[in-house]
């Protein structure tokens, strides 16, 4: 067991894209890296939290102290994370894929037949609305992320009464002047939304982040085993 003020406490990440196939050798992605997702598992399991990354394909090593199994789709990384319950701390870091391909072809997709494929598509799960909205074994703090371009707190803020979860961690991923985003970046500027009100937090880097949100979730459940 280990020590330090989430000593006790399960947490569960997602983090990085998820691959959806469209045939047995082609995929949908997107640019996520999964650096953020990754960094808050390695910062919930310093201050003691018992950590699970739920990780899609990333060029990352799994983190130190954490536990990490690695999905590709939509589905699979709900399925781990539901089999990971109960737990007292979710992170919903994941930039899940919106939509699958629904007709996925059992073998490659063959240039020489002539024509173009028609992907037909179909919504995905939403994991953090699925982990926020569960009766009795909802965890204790469900925390999602939310990547906007435009009015990101209005944006943020109805995603996190949307979606049922406690927090949101909302980030500009508009491209900044020096023409270098947030996605597979190194750095990030956060501002945290609670129903308490929000936090804006400086440019840091996504290491210095994850720390400040685990110091967070820490403080809480520490004002929270106060009452
Ligand atoms: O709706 P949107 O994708 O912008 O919401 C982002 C938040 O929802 C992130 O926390 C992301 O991990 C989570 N999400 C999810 N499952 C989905 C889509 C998004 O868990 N299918």
């Amino acid at each position: 067991a280990g020590t330090g003020p989430l000593a006790g406490l399960k947490a569960l990440v997602t983090s990085g894209p998820t691959h959806e196939p469209i045939d047995p050798v082609r995929y949908i992605a997107n640019r996520s890296s999964g650096k953020q997702g990754h960094a808050i598992a390695a910062a919930l399991a310093r201050l003691g939290a018992e950590t699970l990354l739920i990780s899609g394909p990333v060029n990352l090593p799994d983190p130190l102290g954490v536990s990490t199994k690695h999905v590709e789709t939509a589905r699979e990384m709900l399925a781990a994370c539901e089999a990971a319950l109960p737990a007292d701390i979710a992170v919903c870091a994941a930039a899940v894929a919106d939509w699958r391909v629904d007709n996925e072809a059992g073998q490659k997709i063959k240039k020489e037949k002539g024509g173009l494929p028609q992907l037909s598509f179909t919504e995905n799960p939403d994991i953090l609305a699925t982990l926020s909205k569960l009766n009795h074994s909802r965890p204790r703090l469900v925390i999602g992320f939310a990547a906007e371009t435009e009015n990101v707190i209005e944006h943020a803020s109805a995603k996190r009464e949307r979606k049922g979860c406690d927090w949101i961690v909302a980030n500009d991923v508009s491209v900044d002047e020096t023409g270098g985003g947030v996605m597979g970046g190194e750095e990030n500027t956060i501002h945290l939304i609670r129903a308490e009100g929000r936090e804006d937090w400086p440019r840091m880097a996504k290491s210095a982040a994850a720390e400040k949100l685990a110091r967070a979730i820490a403080q809480h459940f520490s004002l929270s085993d106060e009452g």
